[in-house]
C-alpha cells in the first residue's frame, strides 16, 4: 500500500475522493529522534538569531518586508505557546504595540499608497497567533493583566476595518461595494461572489484573492472561538465558502485569485493552501461541522504531496532564494504554520497526524542536515548552508517552532 502510494502518489492525489493519507516512501528522512527539550532549544535559538535584525524604531527586521516581519512575531508567539514559555511575550507584544501605534489598523501602506497588500498580511499573521496564544490558555491570564495592551481590541479593530472590503451577498446582488468603484459580478462560474475579500483598499482595484480571504476567514474563526460571538462565525463561514466555491482546483490545491470581474490570476503558492488549512481547522472546531474538516484534509493531503512545490523527496523548493529576498521566500512558513494548526486540532485522526509529523520532519531534517550554519538557515532547504540572511531565517522559524509539537 505504502509502496504503491510512493509510486503512484502524483496520480492518486489528482482524484478528489482520494483519502489515502499514507506517507510517500520517497520522502527524505520523515522522522527524527531529537527529544522535545532539544527541539525547544533549536527553535528558540533560531528566533534569537533573527532578533538582532530588529529595527526598534518601527518593529520591522532588516532586509525583509513589512508583512514578512509580521511572520517573525507569529512564530515567536507560537514558540511560547508550544514550549509553554513566556520567553518571547514581551518582545512580541511590545513590538505589536509599537507598530499599531504607528499605523491605523496595522496598515502601513493604507493612506499614502492605499494598498493593504502587505499590511493586511502582516497584521493578520500577528493577530492570529496572538489570539491563538490567548486561546491556548497559558498566556491568557498574563495578557489580561498586562496594562498596556489589549490584543483582542486590536484584532477586532482590524476585523472591522477589513470587513468593509468583504463582498456581502447584497453587494454581490447589486454589483457594488460602497468603498469600491469597480463592478462586482454577482456570480463567477455560477457561484456567488459573496465572502470574497478585496486585497487592497484602492477603490478602482477589483482584485480578490485567496490569501486575503483566507486570512480574514482565519481571523474571523479565531475571534469566534475567543468571543463566542456568532457575527465572527458567520463571517468565517461566508469567506470559507467563497474559497471553497472559487479557488480549489481539480487537484485540491487552493488557487490565487478570482477578481470582482471573474478574471483569474495564475500561480500555485503554498501559503494559499496553508492559510486556508489553518482557517478551516479553527472553523471546524468553532462550528463542530465536520465537512470543514473533510475539506481541510483533502487540501492538506494534496498540498503536502503536490509537485507544484516539492520533488519526490518532499522538501519544499518554493522561495529558495539564497541571493536575495523576495515575497515568496516566506510563503512556505505560512504553509507550515497552517499544518501545525491542523495538527493541534485533529488528534483523533492518527493517519493525518502521522502525515503532518512526517512532512514536518522532512523539512526539519533538511534544514538541520543540509541548510544550517549554526542556528541559522538558508532559504534553500536543500542547501548548501550559507551565511545568515534575515529572509532565510524567517522562512525556517515556523518549521522549528511547529516541530516542537508535530515531531
Ligand atoms: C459581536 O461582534 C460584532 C462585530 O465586532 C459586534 O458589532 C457586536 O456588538 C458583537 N456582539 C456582542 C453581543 O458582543
Amino acid at each position: 500500500m505504502r509502496l504503491q502510494q510512493a509510486l503512484l502518489g502524483p496520480l492518486l492525489v489528482s482524484f478528489a475522493f482520494a483519502q489515502d493519507l499514507g506517507v510517500p516512501l520517497s520522502w527524505r528522512k520523515f522522522s527524527n529522534s531529537r527529544p522535545r527539550s532539544e527541539r525547544i532549544t533549536i527553535a528558540q535559538n533560531a528566533i534569537n538569531a533573527i532578533v538582532p535584525q530588529l529595527d526598534s524604531s518601527n518593529g520591522e527586521f532588516n532586509s525583509i518586508g513589512y508583512w514578512q516581519s509580521g511572520n517573525v512575531y507569529s512564530a515567536a508567539a507560537n514558540q511560547d505557546k508550544s514550549a509553554g514559555t513566556t520567553t518571547n511575550r514581551a518582545f512580541v507584544i511590545n513590538n505589536l504595540n509599537l507598530v499599531y501605534s504607528k499605523y491605523a489598523h496595522y496598515d502601513k501602506y493604507g493612506v499614502c499608497l492605499s494598498i493593504l497588500r502587505y499590511g493586511i498580511r502582516m497584521f493578520f499573521e500577528r493577530l492570529f497567533s496572538i489570539t491563538m496564544t490567548r486561546c491556548g490558555g497559558h498566556n491568557r491570564r498574563s495578557m489580561h493583566t498586562a496594562p498596556t495592551i489589549n490584543m483582542l481590541a486590536h484584532a477586532v479593530d482590524v476585523w472591522t476595518h477589513v470587513t468593509g472590503y468583504v463582498v456581502t451577498q447584497a453587494q454581490a446582488n447589486s454589483g457594488r461595494n460602497p468603498l469600491k468603484t469597480v463592478t462586482i459580478q454577482s456570480t463567477c462560474n455560477g457561484k456567488t461572489m459573496a465572502g470574497g475579500v478585496f486585497w487592497t483598499t484602492r477603490a478602482d482595484d477589483g482584485g480578490i484573492n485567496s490569501i486575503t480571504t483566507g486570512l480574514y476567514t482565519t481571523l474571523s474563526a479565531f475571534l469566534a472561538e475567543y468571543t463566542g460571538n456568532s457575527t465572527y462565525t458567520n463571517a468565517a463561514i461566508l469567506s470559507a465558502n467563497w474559497i471553497k466555491n472559487h479557488q480549489i482546483n481539480a487537484n485540491n490545491i487552493v488557487l490565487d485569485t478570482t477578481s470582482a470581474d471573474c478574471s483569474t490570476g495564475p500561480g500555485l503558492y503554498t501559503y494559499n493552501s496553508g492559510k486556508y488549512i489553518e482557517g478551516l481547522s479553527v472553523l471546524a472546531a468553532v462550528t463542530g461541522d465536520s465537512s470543514w474538516t473533510s475539506l481541510m484534509i483533502n487540501i492538506l493531503n494534496s498540498a503536502v504531496k503536490s509537485s507544484a512545490w516539492q520533488g519526490s523527496d518532499g522538501i519544499i523548493t518554493e522561495g529558495s532564494s539564497p541571493g536575495g529576498n523576495n515575497d515568496g521566500v516566506g510563503f512556505k512558513a505560512i504553509f507550515i504554520r497552517g499544518l501545525h494548526e491542523a495538527w493541534t486540532r485533529n488528534s483523533p485522526n492518527t493517519a493525518l497526524l502521522t502525515l503532518i509529523h512526517s512532512y514536518g520532519d522532512v523539512q526539519y531534517n533538511a534544514l538541520l542536515d543540509l541548510a544550517a550554519t549554526g542556528n541559522t538557515y538558508s532559504s534553500n532547504w536543500h542547501g548548501p548552508p550559507q551565511a545568515f540572511t534575515t529572509w532565510g531565517q524567517l522562512a525556517a522559524l515556523d518549521v522549528m517552532t511547529s516541530n516542537i509539537d508535530t515531531n
